[in-house]
């Protein structure tokens, strides 16, 4: 079996792992590094559950070989917020009522951030254009449009 040994930056901490270059990003951080915020649905790159960011970018994790993020840096839901300090965006999630069964919301807010970061002031049919592309079994997508309009207010103000 290959494997190769891979360094990953992962919501700032460094990591070194041997890893079968035939393992996926999302099982990589999900079974290896323990952070299971990652969720998976689809498992081919329809559903969204998966995004996590890759130097930045919005990626699907379940499609990228954890070897292709050696000497990259990751973030998954877990490096938003904390119960205590909740991040903007999972704020107003809360308030709005967005988080619904919660399966796919950490796909969402990760999609959600990148978005945010290069459209900060998002009209609601930019919104709904970018939450297509995370699919939600809960449908009730009212609330999260609300909640990333309200989130983008709240990052827009520094809150
Ligand atoms: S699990 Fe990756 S897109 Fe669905
Ligand atoms: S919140 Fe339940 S599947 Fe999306």
């Amino acid at each position: 079996m290959d494997r190769r040994t891979i360094t990953v930056t992962v919501n700032g901490a460094i990591h070194t792992r041997e890893v079968e270059v035939r393992r996926t990003l999302a099982d990589f951080l999900r079974e290896d590094l323990g952070l299971t915020g990652t969720h998976l649905g689809c498992e081919h790159g329809v559903c969204g559950a998966c995004t996590v960011l890759l130097d930045g970018r919005a990626v699907r994790s379940c499609l990228l070989f954890a070897v292709q993020a050696d000497g990259a840096e990751v973030a998954t839901v877990e490096s938003l917020g904390t119960p205590e300090h909740l991040h903007p965006l999972q704020e107003a999630f809360r308030d709005h009522h967005g988080l619904q069964c919660g399966f796919c919301t950490p796909g969402i807010l990760m999609s959600m951030v990148a978005f945010l970061r290069e459209t900060p002031a998002p009209g609601d049919a930019e919104i709904r254009e970018v939450l297509a592309g995370n699919l939600c079994r809960c449908t009730g997508y009212q609330g999260i449009v609300d909640a990333v309009r309200d989130a983008a207010a709240r990052l827009r103000s520094g809150a």
